[in-house]
């Protein structure tokens, strides 16, 4: 990008990113923000030890779910066999809240719907009393006026929405309900409640044009300041369900511009900057080449009480928390085994299927094996 033209879209984009680095720092505890650092500083040679404290924590309260959203390990009958229809105990999660005192952000669902989970307000009143943020993201199907007045009560403290398409045709093809009913709901929430909300949406070829405007939609809802994108992950799923990648790095680019421009004009924030387009089924090595999510991203918990090596990666019990401590897991064998892995770039089929990482074995020499280590 050169001439004249480009500054003003270019000191936009820096001001957006500012911002959004801004919005990080206050949910990043400092020895978070340390650790960061020395992974992106020393690489390969960072210690696995994690003297921070996980500033994220996500816990899985149920993997049960009313729809079957067409990218989502939901709509895919051997997952949910396996998988589906799980439940946190109610009893064992609240032993487990005391042991996560330090975390500054509580994200209470995972691959489920959190409003299924019987005591979720009850879980989310007692997160509070332990952690200061305490989210759910939610299809927004359940969300009835009764509910939405339950979850003020026990102190929500934001309500992620999910958003595939602004218009009614992408967003059924997608969800495979009507976008009205979850307006509807949202309507009724925005009358009820000031919990800020946050529009959740993922980004494929099928539904980028409807996304173009979501910054003019979401200004339906006063609660809803903030949109929250991610790119489709998971390839032989997106593939199978004809949700593929964005066609091109030109094309997603601009769809960003746009985007960000819209946000700036509306005072509505993104965290559109921050998303890297790769190019679909290659595995390209993701620009920053570390997997992050068991250093300083946040570590997720699953329905069984077992630490995992992220959100979508749930199905795989890195080390169990109820009995043995959650600090005492944190940096315990297992999980510091994986994290030399991921210093090392040995990422297995799931990695490299679900988010795009690439086993790289030129940097460094290196030719570690590539089996995943579970499923
Ligand atoms: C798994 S859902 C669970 C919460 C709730 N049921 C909902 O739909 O909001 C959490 C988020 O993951 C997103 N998601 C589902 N499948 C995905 C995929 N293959 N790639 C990226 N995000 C995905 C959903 O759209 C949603 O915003
Ligand atoms: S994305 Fe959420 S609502 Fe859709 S199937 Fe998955 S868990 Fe259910």
């Amino acid at each position: 990008m050169s001439g004249p033209g480009a500054w003003p879209s270019l000191l936009r984009r820096l001001r957006w990113r500012v911002r959004g680095i801004r919005m990080r720092l206050r949910e990043r505890s400092p020895m978070t923000l340390l650790k960061y650092a020395e992974v992106a500083l020393l690489g390969r040679r960072a210690s696995t030890w994690c003297y921070n404290f996980p500033s994220h924590v996500l816990v899985e309260l149920t993997t049960r779910c009313n729809l079957r959203c067409v990218w989502c390990n939901q709509a895919d009958d051997d997952w949910r066999e396996r998988h589906g229809d799980r439940e946190f105990d109610y009893e064992a999660f609240l032993r487990l809240l005391p042991q996560l005192k330090g975390a500054k952000v509580i994200q209470l669902y995972n691959i489920g719907e959190p409003l299924m989970y019987p005591r979720i307000f009850d879980a989310i009143a007692e997160a509070r009393k332990v952690i200061p943020h305490v989210r759910i993201t939610t299809n927004g199907t359940l969300l009835t006026e009764e509910k939405s007045r339950q979850l003020a009560q026990a102190g929500l403290t934001q309500l992620n929405v999910s958003i595939d398409g602004t218009d009614p045709e992408t967003f059924k093809r997608v969800r495979g309900i009507p976008l009205e009913k979850v307006e509807r709901n949202l309507d009724a929430f925005c009358r009820l409640t000031r919990i800020p909300v946050q529009l959740w949406t993922v980004i494929s070829e099928a539904n980028l044009d409807s996304l173009e405007r979501l910054p003019d939609y979401a200004t339906r809802w006063p609660n809803a300041r903030h949109l929250h994108f991610q790119m489709v992950n998971g390839f032989a799923l997106t593939d199978r369900a004809g949700t593929p990648w964005v066609s091109s790095a030109e094309r997603f680019e601009r769809f960003r511009e746009r985007v960000l421009a819209r946000c700036n004009e509306l005072g509505i924030e993104s965290n559109i900057s921050h998303l890297n387009y790769y190019p679909p089924g290659t595995l390209e090595r993701r620009r920053d080449g570390t997997c992050r999510a068991l250093f300083t991203e946040q570590v997720a918990i699953n329905h069984a009480g077992a630490i995992t090596p992220c959100c979508g990666f749930s199905s795989f019990s890195l080390d169990e928390v109820l009995s043995k401590g959650f600090r005492a897991a944190w940096n315990g064998p297992s999980v510091r085994a994986w994290r030399r892995r991921m210093l090392d770039r040995d990422y297995g089929p799931y990695c490299e299927n679900w988010c795009g990482f690439k086993k790289v074995r030129d940097a460094d020499g290196l030719d570690a094996p590539v089996e995943a280590g579970g499923g």
